[in-house]
């Protein structure tokens, strides 16, 4: 097996022939691989490939894929209903596999010789540029996020990294790149907000009122997409998507959370009252919809992606009880706890999806028999998928607690510079800027040394933004 790292040199050594060892190398960051091959041995190498259903006739601008994010949840069922729905096209998926990821996800793809993994991060120009250029990408599916609202409330800084920043950074290579034909945003039913009980399904033309660091976030990345189209004529697309759940989510949602939590005997921690309701996608169908958007969409357009099961997070937990055989009020009381509400919690979020039903799109699974395929998968694979039980007992707490504080556990205070446009904040480096960046002679990237006067000036702004101490004032 040959691997690129992220100077471009590529090996091909003898742990690589032998089959043993591909995990470390093949997921080392800056590192890609090309199928087909097999990862090692798991226990979960029995497990369905989970896909979508929709077909469609190629769009004739597409040959080179890059999913981002296309480990995590959804961006793998997407990874994978793209890969094996649509041989001819190549999909390279691009993920730096955070916590939330899992190579499982995307186990099977390995086998096939249109899929390729990248392991880059989108706040790195550089990497990001290679991915690129070296596989001459002309569409991008954007799905990496810091995607869980929990964890924005203790360390929304990194959600602002990595979901704005990120986004930023990956729109300028785009433009910079300047061969891409669709540039597919995801965004969230969140960046407009709660939505009152009596008010109408909320339209894509309605007002962002988001109430979470994640989604606010999520809304300010949609700016920079939309500034973007408008001022670089780069083809955005941009979708909106209810709660969506299925297999394949880390425990930290609380389907997959629930349904963990009773099968290790641990108590189902429910925030507040238990009345917040939230409408529910299965992700096969999700699937089924960014798939449509891709094949059918219009670049410029925003599309809502709705579920019609709207329910409460207390009946959602009534319902996991039930799966076990929990059906009593008795039993319901001694399982469930009720722990403090989030500092604010969105009463429900609704929005209409006729703009994507139109293009023919439907919702095919419902939610009772989503909600217990769904259970099974988790109570068969769900300890082994993210690398066994202690780490997926650790999702079950009533609140996670953030690890990557930028204040807290990962920061020396100091806002540390290095060469070639990069900054550090927290344990994240990002890499701004390529006025130096020159391409070496044999198409792979170079970066030289930094001199333009107009990325240092964006360094400074950078640091300015990111001052430790302006931060901390602000937060006291
Ligand atoms: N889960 C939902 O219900 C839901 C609903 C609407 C919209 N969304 C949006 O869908 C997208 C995917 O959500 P999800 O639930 O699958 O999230 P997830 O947390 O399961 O997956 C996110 C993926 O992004 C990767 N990632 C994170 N930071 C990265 C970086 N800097 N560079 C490269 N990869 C990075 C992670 O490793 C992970 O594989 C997100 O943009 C989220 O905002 C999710």
């Amino acid at each position: 097996m040959v691997t690129t790292d992220e100077n471009g040199d590529q090996r091909q050594d003898q742990k690589h022939q032998d089959g043993q060892g591909e995990n470390q190398d093949i997921f080392k960051e800056g590192s890609s691989y090309t199928g087909p091959h097999s990862l090692p041995p798991s226990p979960c190498e029995d497990s369905p490939c989970l896909i979508g259903s929709t077909k469609f006739d190629p769009y004739p601008g597409a040959k080179n894929i890059m999913i981002t994010g296309g480990a995590g949840f959804i961006g793998s069922w997407v990874t994978r209903h793209m890969t094996v729905q649509y041989p001819h096209y190549r999909i390279i998926c691009f993920d730096t596999l955070d916590t939330p990821a899992s190579h499982e996800n995307i186990r099977h793809l390995f086998k096939l010789p249109n899929f390729v993994f990248v392991r880059g991060c989108i706040t790195k120009v550089p990497q990001v540029m290679n991915c690129l250029r070296k596989y001459e990408i002309d569409t991008i599916m954007h799905f990496a996020a810091q995607s869980h609202v929990d964890l924005s409330f203790g360390n929304s800084f990194s959600f602002t990294i990595m979901n704005v920043v990120g986004t930023h950074v990956l729109l300028d290579c785009a433009r910079k790149w300047s061969k891409i034909d669709r540039f597919i945003h995801v965004s969230t039913d969140e960046v407009y907000g709660e939505v009152d009980n009596e008010a109408s399904d909320l339209i894509e033309a309605s007002l962002l009122a988001p109430t979470n660091p994640y989604a606010a976030s999520k809304a300010a990345a949609e700016m920079y997409v939309n500034a973007y189209y408008k001022s670089f004529k780069l083809p955005v697309i941009i979708v909106r998507s209810n709660n969506v759940y299925g297999p394949n989510q880390y425990p930290e949602k609380i389907i997959p959370k629930f349904t963990i939590s009773l099968e290790l005997g641990l108590p189902l921690f429910l925030h507040g009252n238990g009345t917040h309701k939230r409408r529910y996608l299965h992700a096969s169908d999700a699937a089924n919809a960014f798939d449509t958007i891709f094949h059918r969409g219009k670049v410029g357009q925003i599309y809502n992606v709705s579920s019609t099961d709207e329910i409460d997070n207390m009946t959602v937990s009534r319902k996991i009880l039930a799966e076990f055989g929990f059906v009593t009020e008795e039993q319901f009381n001694d399982r469930v706890q009720h722990c403090k509400d989030r500092p604010f919690n969105d009463m429900r979020y609704a929005v209409d999806g006729g703009k994507l039903k139109s293009l023919g799109w439907e919702q095919l699974v419902d939610f009772e028999d989503g909600l217990k395929s769904t259970i099974e998968w988790y109570r068969t694979w769900g300890l082994d998928w993210w690398g066994g039980e202690d780490k997926v007992r650790e999702c079950c707490s009533a609140f996670p607690s953030p690890k990557r504080s930028i204040f807290e556990d990962d920061v020396s205070g100091e806002l540390v510079e290095f060469e070639n446009h990069q900054v550090q904040i927290g344990k994240c480096l990002v890499s701004i800027g390529y006025e130096n960046e020159e391409m070496a002679e044999d198409g792979e990237q170079k970066i030289v040394e930094p001199t333009a006067r107009k990325s240092n000036d964006l360094l400074r702004g950078l640091k300015d933004t990111f001052n430790m101490d302006t931060l901390r004032s602000l937060l006291d």
